[in-house]
């Protein structure tokens, strides 16, 4: 593993900063999903349990170094509040070292947006400093922000004992299970509109798995780049040179890629459109897909069926809107099904799957779904994320 956690640290008295992500979406001053802010839970209380003070250092939103009332923590006060079960005090970076002095066991200080700080994004050694004065050891539960090597996430880590929280422990554990020592064979599934967007991913990805299933936006331009015709779907041209690549490469490899046998196609992209199941390779020139059909899922099914681990990232089609949320439901229903099983390993992460996930009511019934967005995708690409680097020791 090569990094500590919060059982190595000597931890009674001290004051811990933790790095959190609890970058959540909110709508009219309320967080609509706090799965973030709940996720972190474990490691502040074991934290209060160890007798330690935690001091939470976060961002929300992209300030850029100023201070924009707007994106201010204090809308995630209630929600941390309710999941940790004790007050939570918001201090700006001013008041910290004296309310961090006065800081009583059992309290929990929030640290104001530390992308206030315009030292933040730049990885300020001066901003480091000033925030490793503030506490005794650093603890990373923030695997979500781990690909930005800013001064809380990566400078700091260099300057206090350090480890990684619970979350972070977590997250670790489950993406090197999945993609470093998975159980074959190993499928991904990645979704999503854009193959310009993933094509790190997609060439670390066809050396790394047994199958690849291609669905989304991204199934259309690799249609597209064998010659078929895909109507006026949404599709990226251009990349038709980057797809065959890819799928050389994985021919080289012995990866199978998976694109849909069948598709679902519409005159317009609107919720209950009328809708049309054609073969692939007969999309009409007046129509564009909108989702894998039928005989497409049939085979994910039976895929999955014969694989031990899942990694998906992206939707199958627009999910968004009925019905062409169809495939994505019913193979992340499928995905659910084996793992309920004990036939897969199924871990998920990137902002739109966890909404599909939800939205299909299965997120709770895959092995494992991460709190990521960018920083999934990154580490799915094989990259070293930054702030998961600097725990090393
Ligand atoms: C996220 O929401 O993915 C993380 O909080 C990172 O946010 P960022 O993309 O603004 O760095």
């Amino acid at each position: 593993m090569g990094w500590q956690t919060l059982d190595d640290m000597e931890l009674s008295g001290r004051t811990a900063l933790v790095r959190v992500d609890v970058n959540v979406p909110v709508e009219d001053g309320r967080v609509t999903d706090a799965t973030r802010i709940e996720r972190i839970v474990p490691t502040v209380r074991d934290l209060m349990d160890k007798g330690a003070l935690p001091v939470l250092i976060a961002h929300f939103g992209r300030p850029k170094g100023k201070v924009v009332p707007e994106m201010s923590l204090s809308v995630t006060v209630p929600a941390l509040e309710a999941a940790l079960g004790v007050p939570v005090r918001l201090v700006t970076f001013e008041e910290a070292p004296e309310a961090v002095g006065a800081q009583k066991p059992g309290e929990v200080l929030l640290l104001e947006n530390i992308r206030f700080q315009p030292g933040e994004e730049k990885n300020d050694p001066v901003l480091a400093a000033q925030l490793a004065a503030l506490g005794d050891v650093y603890v990373n539960d923030a695997f979500s922000a781990a690909h930005r090597a800013h001064a809380s996430t990566e400078a700091l880590a260099h300057l206090l004992p350090a480890c990684a929280g619970r979350l972070m422990e977590a997250e670790l554990k489950a993406l090197e299970a999945a993609l470093s020592a998975p159980e074959r064979p190993l499928c991904a599934v990645v979704g999503g509109a854009k193959v310009s967007t993933k094509i790190d991913l997609l060439k670390n990805l066809v050396a790394r798995v047994d199958h690849l299933v291609i669905g989304g936006g991204m199934a259309n331009t690799f249609l597209a780049a064998q010659g078929l015709e895909i109507g006026t779907s949404l599709a990226e041209r251009d990349m038709g040179e980057t797809a065959r690549e890819i799928m050389a490469r994985a021919e080289e490899t012995g990866c199978r890629v998976h694109l849909p046998v069948d598709v679902v196609v519409a005159e317009r992209f609107e919720a209950g459109a009328p809708s049309q199941t054609v073969a692939a390779e007969a999309c009409p020139a007046d129509r564009m897909i909108l989702d894998a059909g039928p005989e497409t899922v049939e085979r994910l099914k039976e895929l999955f069926g014969t694989c031990r681990t899942l990694i998906w990232n992206g939707p199958l089609g627009a999910f968004e809107i009925a019905p062409f949320d169809a495939a994505t439901v019913a193979a992340a229903r499928a995905a659910a099904e084996a793992t309920g099983a004990d036939a897969l390993v199924s871990v998920a992460g990137g902002g739109d799957t966890v909404s599909a996930l939800h939205h299909a009511g299965v997120a709770d019934d895959f092995s494992y779904v991460s709190t990521a967005g960018g920083a999934f995708l990154e580490w799915m690409e094989g990259k070293e994320l930054p702030g998961v680097a600097a725990l090393h020791r």
